[in-house]
């Protein structure tokens, strides 16, 4: 399985649609419309939010997973887009037993958020806007409504009702007789894609056949060991990733975590490592960082071992891919965050502080690595052409040093957008030692 190692937007869509090609099922296991996969592919760009990477790959199924919230009207639009790009080659599978993300869930998104900002503007956690964090409450409250009840007049209507009942403070619903009908409708639609996917997925393993478990999001903004408040509703860990699939933990073979050579973050939060002034402004250019959800520019910083070895604890990572190494090219040093100072002199090197205004007060501690040269079409040509032997020794360093802070061995390396700019690192013959860990004492 692979997992998003900072605060998302690692490149993960790239990292997926490459592991994708061996795979036979790839399974998004949580979140919904929130997330944004860009792949380059040689057709043009494409940017998935709800779709697995998996249907871009002939003879691959891409899974939208039991513990996603679907916006129907917008999963619809996201299949149609692709037929008509000619770009649907693999199959869509819909679970049953995904909840329903529907137009209420994201007019009650942004009358919180609003709420927030208005209250204070620093407590605004910036969300999507898309409905994410309703979506799964209503799950909770078992108020949802599953794919398959949308095929179910009795059960959708009921439920709607309930949520309707809920809600009454927000004034500009659909209503509700509108939703009712269009729901089915959509329901209708889809139908020939719903499946209980666990099943397919149990027979599939059975026979030796290859699945990938596809995060979305990532560690920092799990619901629970991220930077609470300012997550999303899900978990995006590796656990998240099981009960997001109906897989069990002993049919994982591998977990990959998916980082940056640098970090950045949207939306509201503790970033320790944010740069404000001119460096983060030239990350954010030479990265393109703006978010492929929202457009909304990605707040940048450089890389931080203290997440990366968090999230390679709670994740239990097994390998790092390491992305956009190309974007820091032609630098003379890149600062790579060892550890926090809090205000209280202690340090904190992989155990987060569990509040956020707590995180907020982390000093970085930075040790200067040698740069590497800028990633000309001479140097792409070479990795291309001769993989990881041709990766320029300063850069090689840096991914060295990567693994012996986190324990974590760095299996690729993403050095372009493109679906042929990513390479597979010779395996490690032994795990790196794990350095002495201290405890957060705040
Ligand atoms: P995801 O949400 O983790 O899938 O990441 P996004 O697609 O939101 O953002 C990652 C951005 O970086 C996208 O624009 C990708 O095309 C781009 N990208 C991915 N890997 C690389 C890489 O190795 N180098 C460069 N320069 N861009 C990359
Ligand atoms: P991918 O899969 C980056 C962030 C939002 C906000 C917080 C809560 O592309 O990496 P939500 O709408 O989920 O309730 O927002 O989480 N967020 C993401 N940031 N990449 C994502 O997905 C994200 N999904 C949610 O910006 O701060
Ligand atoms: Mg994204």
């Amino acid at each position: 399985m692979e997992v998003g190692a900072q605060f998302g937007d690692e490149g993960k869509g790239k990292v997926f649609d490459y592991l994708a090609a061996d795979a036979r099922y790839v399974v998004r296991t949580g979140g919904g419309p929130n997330a944004g996969h860009s792949i380059h592919l040689p057709e043009g760009l494409v940017v998935l939010h709800q779709l697995s990477c998996g249907v871009l790959r002939k003879g691959v199924v891409g899974v939208c997973g039991p513990g996603m919230v679907l916006q129907p009207f917008a999963l619809e639009e996201e299949i149609r887009e692709l037929e008509r790009r000619g770009l649907l080659l693999g199959e869509v599978m819909i679970s049953d037993r995904a909840h329903a993300l529907l137009p209420v869930h994201e007019i009650e998104d942004a009358w919180q958020d609003d709420f927030r900002a208005r209250r204070a503007p620093s407590s605004a956690l910036g969300t999507t806007r898309r409905g994410i964090g309703p979506a799964y409450a209503d799950r909770a409250a078992r108020s949802g409504i599953r794919i398959a009840d949308l095929d179910r007049p009795a059960v959708l209507r009921e439920r709607l009702e309930m949520m309707y009942a809920s809600k009454t403070h927000l004034t500009n619903l659909p209503p509700i007789d509108e939703m009712a009908t269009r729901l089915a409708e959509v329901g209708g639609r889809l139908a020939p894609l719903v499946r209980s996917t666990e099943p397919v997925l149990w027979d599939a393993l059975a026979r030796g056949e290859r699945v990938l478990l596809e995060g979305a999001q990532s560690a920092l903004l799990d619901l629970d060991f991220g930077t609470y408040p300012f997550v999303t509703s899900s978990h995006p860990t590796s656990a998240g990733a099981l009960v997001g699939s109906g897989l069990p933990p002993t049919e994982v073979d591998s977990i990959l975590g998916i980082a940056k050579a640098y970090t950045t973050r949207v939306g509201g939060g503790p970033f320790p490592t944010e740069e404000t002034g001119e460096a983060g402004e030239y990350l954010r250019r030479v990265g393109g960082e703006r978010g492929a959800t929202t457009g909304r520019a990605r707040r940048c910083g450089w890389l931080d071992l203290v997440l990366l070895r968090y999230a390679a604890r709670l994740n239990g990572l097994t390998s790092f891919a390491i992305t956009k190494v190309d974007v820091l090219g032609g630098l003379d040093e890149i600062p790579v965050c060892s550890q926090y100072v809090m205000p209280d002199g202690s340090t904190v090197r992989d155990v987060l502080p569990a509040h956020a205004d707590e995180m907020d007060r982390a000093r970085p501690v930075y040790e200067r690595l040698s740069g590497w040269p800028e990633f000309h079409a001479h140097l792409r040509e070479r990795l291309r052409r001769e993989g990881a032997s041709a990766l320029p020794t300063t850069l090689r360093r840096f991914l060295d040093h990567i693994a012996e802070e986190t324990g974590v061995p760095v299996e690729y390396v993403g050095y372009g957008p493109g679906r042929d700019e990513t390479l597979r690192l010779p395996p490690v013959a032994a795990r790196p030692a794990r350095t002495g860990v201290a405890a957060w004492s705040g």
